[in-house]
């Protein structure tokens, strides 16, 4: 891996883009341009931040976070792959897989424009990675920021056989006050009920949290929108690529349990997930790439 001083020789952007040490030794991208700041941890490709110019945060980290090297940091943008929550077989992998908690490396960097900086990354493959997942499917990690916040995750089956993937960029917003949000674009959706041991049920009207949710919209391409009467405004996710849609919020007794949710924490942040999970498992087939888009924008 890169050192700081190599990292920034060769991806930093005068103006734009530079590579600093972040908390608990963490590597992070600090992006500053005309129309948005943002950082971005090298561990897990995991955006922190990312705040449009005179907007309030859109993604929330938690005040409690822990920076840790190998563990996944509470809030931000998660990525989980190659599968979502528990691994279908084997109880002791890591839940959401094991990108989140891993280093990437920086492959390009950009700055389309004054208002646009671009950070391309790709999941470093090591033996303990191998061991989770012994298949060859490079991954990488393409964020833009800017006024818009693009991610899209690529998937490449590079092996022989074809694979099965999980995934899913666990986005965590801030919201003005949980229970005054609204979830819209998810009306009649059918969606699985963790919190009910995963029952199959069906959305009526808008999606509102009152307590503990967490469930898995599934064969659902829809695009979604979190209107905020609190900081009187609306995010619009967009995406492609992505079948399923996650919301999750834990609420007071889970988040105490958590211990790196803050103390009310929970009533700032909302989950909206964009990926591909449950009953819309990835095939991937030999020498085919996946594409998993979201687009984030903030509309008063
Ligand atoms: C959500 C899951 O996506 O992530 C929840 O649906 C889970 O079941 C939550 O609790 C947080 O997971 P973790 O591993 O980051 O604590």
């Amino acid at each position: 891996m890169m050192d700081l001083a190599g990292l920034n020789a060769r991806f930093a952007i005068q103006d734009a883009l530079v590579f600093k040490p972040g908390p608990g030794g963490l590597v992070v991208a600090e992006v500053e341009n005309q129309a948005a700041s943002a950082l971005i941890a090298l561990q897990g490709a995991q955006l922190m931040r990312w705040t449009p110019r005179g907007e309030e945060p859109v993604i929330w980290l938690s005040g409690a976070a822990r920076f840790t090297p190998g563990k996944s940091i509470r809030g931000g943008v998660p990525v989980c792959w190659p599968w979502f929550g528990a691994h279908a077989s084997e109880a002791g992998f890591p839940a959401h897989g094991y990108a989140r908690t891993v280093p990437w490396e920086v492959l390009a960097t950009e700055a389309p424009s004054a208002t646009q900086t671009r950070l391309v990354m790709r999941l470093v493959e090591t033996d303990a990675t191998r061991a989770w997942w012994p298949h060859d499917t490079p991954v990488e990690c393409h964020i833009t920021l800017g006024e818009t916040l693009d991610l899209e995750l690529v998937t490449r089956n590079a092996g022989r056989e074809p694979v099965t993937i999980g995934e899913a960029l666990h986005t965590y917003f801030h919201v003005g006050d949980v229970e005054r949000v609204q979830v819209l674009g998810l009306e009649d959706g059918e969606y699985l009920d963790k919190v009910e041991g995963f029952r199959r049920k069906t959305q009526s009207g808008p999606v509102v949290i009152s307590g503990e949710v967490d469930r898995v919209y599934v064969n659902n391409p829809a695009a979604c929108v979190i209107s905020d009467p609190v900081l009187q405004r609306r995010i619009l996710i967009d995406k492609h690529g992505s079948e399923s849609t996650v919301v999750w919020n834990p609420w007071i007794e889970k988040a105490a349990k958590m211990g790196d949710l803050g103390d009310a924490g929970y009533r700032h942040m909302l989950c909206v997930e964009s990926g591909n999970v449950a009953d819309n498992l990835v095939d991937i087939a030999p020498g085919e790439q996946h594409r998993l888009w979201v687009s984030y924008r903030v509309e008063r």
